[in-house]
């Protein structure tokens, strides 16, 4: 049997099915592989079950025994995979399973972001409510606005989806091609021209899109307008955004992702304006074993000399 790590505890349904089809073993830990265990897994390990926060950069390779990563999410900037291509080694993805739990999460910070949904319940909670009021936390409307997508991919749709047939909310989007949808969306020719058009600005752009919403983007949006991050946090320069958020030039933020996860910056948690997730975007048990059953499908096919289902990008 192929010797496979699953580089952290997933869900049980998915461990024991992995140890019907390899030599498991599991790196039973809430954090992920560091240099030390990453080197010790390339060298034993046929394959490994990796997942957000295994780095594997250009030095990890050439790898002394692993022939297959199989990453248990769609985001897989956090291994180099043209390295991994040139050093011989497969790299998976999970693509299409965690689609619409993604939009979801985009969805529910939109929602909390335009009507102060994590202010109002801080507030509650402290046992500062002193009963309702008719100018009280007062928020942004969400139906019938414009929601301006940045990169148009299956999640960046499918959020404008729910938003256009759910919130009747009129779609604008930017993606590096050219893209139609089967609902009503309006292709704009810059992040700027988006970001100065829409009342709520989604970010789905892949990780490695370093700063793409940059300070001018931000400087951009109206002064109601939110800004929603489910992608990687390196795509929003996040100094830039936490400086737009305390001079209120713009109205509120909802982040699902951050620059140097897990860290967050103690200004972004000072800030009520700001509706703050821990990286929750595929977080349902159905997703997560959808994501699993997907990542040793990958994996079950690489050893019994099937293609992959699901090679990343720089691969197929
Ligand atoms: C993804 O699939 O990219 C999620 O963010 C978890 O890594």
């Amino acid at each position: 049997m192929p010797k496979v790590l699953l580089a952290r505890r997933f869900p049980d349904s998915i461990l024991k099915r992995a140890e019907t089809l390899f030599d498991v073993t599991l790196h039973d830990s809430p954090d992920p592989l560091d240099q030390a265990d990453r080197e010790a897994a390339l060298a034993t390990y046929d394959g490994i079950l990796a997942t957000l926060g295994d780095t594997f950069p250009a030095t990890a390779f050439p790898a002394g025994r692993t022939k297959i990563i199989a990453n248990f999410g769609v985001g897989y900037n956090h291994i180099n995979a043209s390295a991994a291509t040139n050093a011989d080694v497969m790299v998976t993805n999970t693509p299409g399973v965690l689609t619409d739990a993604t939009a979801d999460i985009a969805m529910t910070l939109m929602l909390m972001a335009a009507r102060r949904a994590g202010e109002g319940e801080r507030m509650l909670r402290a046992g500062k409510w002193h009963g309702w009021h008719p100018t009280q936390l007062m928020g942004q409307d969400i139906t019938g606005q414009t929601l301006g997508i940045i990169g148009f991919g299956r999640i960046g749709q499918a959020m404008a989806r729910k938003a256009h047939y759910g919130f009747g909310m009129r779609i604008v989007f930017h993606n590096r091609s050219s893209k139609t949808a089967d609902f009503p969306a309006e292709q704009l020719s810059s992040i700027e021209e988006v970001c100065a058009t829409a009342d709520v600005v989604a970010v789905h752009a892949p990780g490695g899109n370093h700063h793409l919403i940059n300070a001018n983007a931000i400087a951009a949006m109206k002064p109601t307008g939110i800004l929603i991050n489910t992608a990687r946090g390196d795509v929003v320069d996040e100094a830039a955004l936490i400086d737009a958020l305390e001079q209120n030039r713009i109205f509120a933020a909802g982040l699902d992702v951050y620059e140097q996860e897990p860290h967050v910056p103690a200004r972004l948690m000072a800030l009520e304006n700001a509706v703050l997730l821990p990286h929750l975007g595929s977080a349902s048990l159905p997703v997560r074993e959808a994501m699993g059953n997907m990542a040793l499908d990958n994996l079950d096919a690489f050893f019994n000399d099937r293609p992959v289902l699901n090679p990343v990008p720089e691969m197929s």
